[in-house]
C-alpha cells in the first residue's frame, strides 16, 4: 500500500507529534509512524520538566488545557548539600519565569487526541522501517503494516524516532561526526504512590550520592537515586529504595522524611551526552533524541525536542508558503546553537551533583565550592535559573 504526504514523521514521541500538529495547524499534511503501540507510548514514564517556553508553546498551539488542570507550575527549585537546603527562585531571577511539571507521557496523551480529534493519521505498530531517496526529492519511507508492504511517499522525511530509531543511521557514510560522554553513574527512578514530599524538586548531593525528588500529582512522586552504571535492579528491594532516598535527603536537623508508599515501578537508566552534527541531509531532517541526548540532571531532553520543531516546523512553513529554502539550510546550525548550551547546563549540572567515584579530595572540595557558590552568590543562582527555565529559542531569520 502507497500513501502520499507532505512530511513523512518516524516516531510518535513528543518530537513527532508536536511536528504533525504544528504542521497540520499551518495546512500542512503528514503522517506519523510509530514501531510501538499507542497504549505503550501513552503510558512510557519518562520526563516531567517543561521549560517556560516550551510549555507557552503547547499553550499557542492549543494543547494546554490538561496542562493548565493537572499540571504543577513551580517558582522554583532547591539544592541540598551538606545536609541543608538552599532555594533558587526562578521568577525573581528571569523576569518572571517558571516551570511546569506535567510527565511527558501526558503531554503525548494530549497530542495524540487533538491528532485524532481532526483525522490525523498516525500509524502504531509498523515494523522494518526505512527511509529511502532522501537525497532526491522524492524521499519515501518503507515500512510493514500488519505485516504488509507499505510504503509513504512525502516530500520531506521528519526523523523524530529517539536515540535508538533508524533515521540517524541511515545517514550516508561519511556525512555525520558524533560526540559523546558517559558518566560513571545512572539513575535509578521510581514511581511511588504516596503524598508529595516537597511542592518544589529537591535535587541533593551527599557522600553516598545523588538523589532527587520529583512529581507527578499531589499522590504520585517520581524519585531518582545515583547507582552505578552496570547496577541491578534486583539489588534494589522496595525498603532499600527507601532507606537510600531518605539518607541522601535528610536535613542536618531531622526536620525532613519522605512520606513513604507503594512502588508502583521502578528502573535504571544509564547516563549519557551525545550529538550529531549535521542534524539534516537532502530531504532528511533529525529533531530530538534521535539527534542528540542530554544526562537528565538539567531536565532538558523534552524541552530540546521542542525547540527543535519549533525550527523544523517554521522552516517547512516558510518552504511551503513561498518555496524559500534558506531556514530549511539552516535548520541544523540554528538547532545545534541551543543544543550545545543544554548540552554544557547539562553536564554542569550532572557534574555539580553525582558523587564520582574517580573524583580526587581535590575535586571533592571543588565540587563542594560549587555548591557553596551557586547557592550562595546571585549572579550564579541567575545562571542556573536561566538555563533551567530555558534559554531563549533562536528565532528564525530571514
Ligand atoms: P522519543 O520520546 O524517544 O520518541 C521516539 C519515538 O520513536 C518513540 O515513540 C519510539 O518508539 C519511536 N521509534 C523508534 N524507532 C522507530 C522506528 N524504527 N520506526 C518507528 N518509530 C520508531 N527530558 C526533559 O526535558 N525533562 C525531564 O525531566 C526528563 N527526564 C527524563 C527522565 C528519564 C528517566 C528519561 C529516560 C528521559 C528524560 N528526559 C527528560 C528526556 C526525554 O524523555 C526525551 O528527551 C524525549 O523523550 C525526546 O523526545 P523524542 O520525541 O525526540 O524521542
Ligand atoms: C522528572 O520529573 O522525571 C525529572 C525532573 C527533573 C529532572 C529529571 C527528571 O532533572
Amino acid at each position: 500500500m502507497a500513501e502520499r504526504t507532505q512530511v513523512g514523521i518516524v516516531g510518535a514521541g513528543p518530537a513527532g507529534l508536536l511536528l504533525s500538529h504544528l504542521l497540520a495547524r499551518a495546512g500542512i499534511d503528514s503522517i506519523v509512524i510509530e514501531d510501538r503501540s499507542r497504549d505503550y507510548v501513552e503510558n512510557r514514564i519518562r520526563a516531567g520538566v517543561l521549560e517556560q517556553g516550551a510549555a507557552d508553546m503547547l499553550d499557542e498551539a492549543g494543547l494546554g488545557a490538561r496542562m493548565h488542570a493537572e499540571g504543577q507550575f513551580h517558582d522554583g527549585i532547591e539544592i541540598r548539600f551538606q545536609r541543608r537546603g538552599h532555594r533558587i527562585d526562578f521568577p525573581s531571577l528571569t523576569g518572571g519565569k517558571r516551570i511546569t511539571v506535567y510527565g511527558q507521557q501526558e503531554v503525548v496523551k494530549d497530542i495524540i487526541a487533538a491528532r485524532f480529534a481532526v483525522g490525523g493519521t498516525i500509524h502504531f505498530e509498523v515494523s522494518d522501517v526505512a527511509v529511502r531517496d532522501f537525497d532526491g526529492d522524492k524521499p519515501r519511507i518503507v515500512f510493514r503494516k500488519d505485516g504488509q508492504p507499505s510504503e509513504i511517499e512525502c516530500d520531506f522525511i521528519a526523523g523524530c524516532d529517539g536515540f535508538h530509531g533508524i533515521c540517524r543511521l541511515s545517514f550516508p557514510d561519511g556525512v555525520l561526526t558524533a560526540f559523546d560522554r558517559d558518566y560513571p553513574f545512572a539513575w535509578l527512578g521510581i514511581l511511588s504512590e504516596s503524598p508529595q514530599a516537597s511542592h518544589e524538586l529537591i535535587y541533593t548531593h551527599t557522600d553516598d550520592g545523588f538523589a532527587l525528588l520529583s512529581t507527578r500529582s499531589p499522590t504520585l512522586q517520581r524519585y531518582y537515586l545515583q547507582v552505578a552504571p552496570d547496577e541491578d535492579i534486583g539489588e534494589w528491594p522496595d525498603d532499600r529504595i527507601w532507606a537510600q532516598l531518605q539518607a541522601r535527603t535528610a536535613l542536618a536537623d531531622g526536620s525532613f522524611r519522605i512520606p513513604e508508599g507503594p512502588i508502583l515501578q521502578k528502573g535504571i537508566t544509564p547516563m549519557r551526552s551525545f550529538v550529531v552534527e549535521p542534524m539534516q541531509h537532502g530531504r532528511l531532517f533529525l529533531a530530538g533524541d534521535c539527534a542528540h541526548i542530554v544526562p537528565p540532571t538539567g531536565a532538558k531532553g523534552m524541552n530540546l525536542a521542542v525547540a527543535d520543531i519549533r525550527n523544523l516546523t517554521a522552516a517547512l512553513v516558510a518552504f511551503y508558503r513561498s518555496g524559500d529554502q534558506r531556514l530549511l539550510d539552516g535548520y541544523s546550525a540554528r538547532c545545534l546553537r541551543r543544543v550545545w548550551k543544554a548540552q554544557r547546563f547539562s553536564w554542569w549540572m550532572t557534574t555539580m551533583l553525582h558523587l564520582n567515584p574517580a573524583d580526587s579530595p581535590f575535586d571533592k572540595h571543588r565540587q563542594t565550592a560549587e555548591l557553596d557558590y551557586v547557592t550562595g552568590s546571585e549572579a550564579a543562582m541567575t545562571a542556573l535559573a536561566e538555563n533551567y527555565v530555558g534559554l531563549p529559542f533562536n528565532e528564525p531569520e530571514l
